[in-house]
């Protein structure tokens, strides 16, 4: 589908591989333009999470979420809102993304415990059915916590269109070391995750924040549709060259 071009920062561009279409841009300027319909909405959104105050927020994305000497990858797009501001955009790109679901259809969204209320709020008010809350167990190899408790889990806030029609029965906690299956992007969600995660959805994925498309590989892996959407130039360029290389090996 042919989405017109912005004159800001986002050029809106669409690219096609076998079984993915990816698009660069505003996910609220892309979502419009696509039709669907999708079985699921599987997204790992930015978090605005890193700090109490706006100067914190304003921070970059590796200041923020990373251990000092880790920031190997580019931060990325779209972290600095407060949690009002967070609240209603979230409960925008879940309306988009809930018209474009297929009756049934899930929807999986990422979530820490500071964004994990704001999160929920904003499913119900886009219309879908929350469900539940799994839970994304990082195990030992999450950051330690001196005097509290180690920030060791992250949470998985699904729902779906109307009535379940699934028939499988999948896991509400899901142990998988952060670093499992290598990363290619600053907060990228281990690819044995996103496999399970993947597995208990229809055919057809969209992941409207994909950045380095572990959601895609994952899709892409188990013979489903992906279309993905990343706003920012340089994890947009990772998805795609990461995919591409899945095609290869998919065609093989
Ligand atoms: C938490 S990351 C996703 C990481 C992904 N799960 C992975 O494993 O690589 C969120 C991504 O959304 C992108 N983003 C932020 N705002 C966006 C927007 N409005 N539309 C599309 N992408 C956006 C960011 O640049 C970032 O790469």
């Amino acid at each position: 589908m042919a989405i017109k071009k912005s004159k800001t920062l986002f050029d809106n561009s669409h690219v096609a591989l076998p079984s993915v279409d990816l698009y660069r841009g505003d996910c609220l300027a892309i979502l419009p333009g696509l039709a669907g319909p999708f079985d699921a909405v599987v997204t790992d959104p930015p978090y605005s999470s890193g700090g109490q105050s706006k100067g914190d927020r304003a921070r970059g994305t590796g200041d923020k979420y990373l251990n000092s000497g880790a920031t190997k990858f580019p931060d990325f797009l779209g972290d600095t809102k407060d949690q009002r501001s967070y609240l209603h955009w979230s409960a925008l790109w879940m309306s988009l993304c809930f018209e474009r679901l297929a009756e049934g259809g899930l929807m999986i969204v990422f979530s820490d415990w500071r964004q994990l209320p704001v999160t929920t709020d904003a499913m119900q008010a886009a219309g879908v059915t929350w469900r539940g809350i799994a839970v994304w167990d990082k195990t030992g190899g999450a950051r330690p916590y001196k005097g509290g408790f180690r920030s060791q889990a992250e949470y998985i806030v699904w729902g779906s269109k109307g009535p379940l029609q699934g028939e499988r029965y999948s896991p509400g906690v899901f142990k998988v070391n952060p670093q499992a299956g290598g990363k290619l992007h600053q907060v990228g969600k281990p690819l044995p995750l996103m496999e399970d995660l993947v597995a208990a959805c229809g055919p057809r994925i969209l992941d409207p924040f994909m950045g380095s498309a572990t959601t895609g590989l994952a899709a892409q892996m188990q013979g489903k549709h992906f279309t993905g959407i990343e706003a920012s130039r340089h994890y947009f360029e990772v998805a795609l060259q990461r995919l591409k290389k899945g095609a290869g090996q998919a065609a093989v």
